[in-house]
């Protein structure tokens, strides 16, 4: 037996009593100087080991590692969610939330001012591989609606454009509709092809290069800023609208027709006040420290549908530039919104921008602007009920 393991075994047999002060001070020179050679020899061990272990964290591969088990963590909690099923850029998640684009000449028509990051929400970094440059062009819309929709969302699209997507004029004013897309990757010819088509015959879609995911919803809502910005400056006002959405259009141009709306700077819709970040990995809505630190957002307009005044795409497109990305397409409008000093007006009748309805009621669908439904289906028949020719109430 080692004179090492012997010690440790006595240590170990007499760890707090007198005994074993006693048997220390017996110890002769010799066996001293031995031992006292080898804690110095373990502590340069255990000092390299640290120094191993320090940079093996900080290194790539223990990152990526880390968290791609962090993410089969994820697959396994929610086997549903889509997000991790679609893309190997996934795995490498803190290039992910730590990239900041830098733009070169070839990805953007600026270049960037010294000391500016352009970010991911930065919509110039994309690029629009389908459009419809001349809608604008002769003719000035006093309404704009923009719907975000997956490619492959096509009776999403048929029913809006069997109902309030096909109202063009509203209350003596010209109101145009529609759809954002982002790219389904590369691989998809057929789906493209079926798109080409869909757009000739319709002239409504607009799609960008950017991969069409839950977690790029800021990119396309920032996208759509672009879009108004730089084609359609003219037009007075602009709304973002998810396609699941009942729309009362002519109650939403009354709206803006009237005094009390300002033309510039302005943003409204259904208000969120002091919500605060979702720091629960788990949730849909999770967003990480490192790309918003606050706890709370500013105040926002739900994503479901806000309407704004149509200066306010160029300036949003502005703020992006140095707002760092995240997953939240509405809270990321009220930051731009607060980094330029602005904040979301409520409604001028709050109770217009309504949320989820699941049964309908002629007489209400009558009074409001907004309301989620659950399909296209129900779309099309609140839609044809409403528009029968009867008093609503
Ligand atoms: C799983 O993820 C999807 C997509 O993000 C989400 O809609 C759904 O609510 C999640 N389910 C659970 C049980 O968290
Ligand atoms: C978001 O879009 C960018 C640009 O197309 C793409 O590189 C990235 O993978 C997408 N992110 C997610 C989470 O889908």
């Amino acid at each position: 037996m080692s004179l090492e393991k012997r010690r440790v075994m006595g240590d170990s047999r007499t760890d707090s009593g007198e005994k074993g002060l006693k048997r220390n001070v017996d110890e002769s020179p010799f066996r001293k100087r031995t031992l006292s050679l080898q804690s110095g020899f373990k502590f340069l061990l255990l000092f390299c080991i640290l120094l191993f272990i320090v940079s093996f964290t900080l290194s790539d591969t223990c990152l990526s590692l880390w968290d791609s088990s962090k993410l089969n963590f994820h697959k396994l909690l929610n086997q549903t969610s889509q997000l991790y099923l679609l893309h190997p850029i996934l795995r490498v998640r803190p290039k992910l939330i730590l990239e900041t684009t830098t733009v070169s000449t070839t990805t953007a028509p600026t270049t960037a001012p010294p000391g500016i990051q352009y970010h991911l929400a930065y919509p110039r970094n994309y690029h629009f591989i389908m459009d419809n440059p001349e809608v604008c062009k002769y003719q000035t819309p006093f309404l704009v609606l923009m719907v975000p929709v997956e490619p492959n969302n096509i009776a999403a699209r048929d029913a809006i454009r069997q109902t309030w997507g096909k109202e063009k004029e509203v209350q003596g004013q010209v109101v145009l509709t529609l759809f954002m897309l982002g790219s389904s990757g590369g691989a998809n010819v057929e789906q493209q092809e079926k798109l080409k088509q869909e757009n000739e015959k319709h002239h409504d879609l607009i799609q960008s290069d950017f991969r069409d995911t839950y977690r790029n919803l800021t990119i396309k809502s920032m996208v759509i800023m672009d879009w108004l910005a730089t084609h359609c400056p003219t037009a007075a006002f602009g709304m973002k609208i998810d396609s699941d959405m009942f729309l009362n259009i002519d109650n939403l141009v009354i709206m803006l027709l009237e005094p009390s709306v300002p033309k510039l700077n302005y943003l409204t819709g259904h208000l969120m006040w002091n919500r605060p970040v979702i720091r629960s990995e788990d949730s849909r809505w999770y967003v990480p420290e490192e790309l918003y630190p606050e706890p709370k957002y500013p105040t926002y307009a739900l994503g479901m549908g806000y309407v704004f005044s149509n200066d306010l795409p160029e300036k949003f497109v502005e703020a992006s530039k140095s707002i760092k990305y995240f997953n939240i397409e509405d809270a990321y409008i009220g930051v731009c919104m607060k980094k330029m000093g602005l904040k979301p007006s409520s409604p001028p009748k709050p109770s217009q921008f309504r949320t989820y309805n699941f049964k309908y009621d002629r007489c209400t669908f009558s009074k409001v602007i907004t309301y989620i439904l659950g399909s296209p289906q129900q779309l099309i028949n609140f839609w044809t009920d409403l528009k029968r020719p009867e008093p609503p109430c």
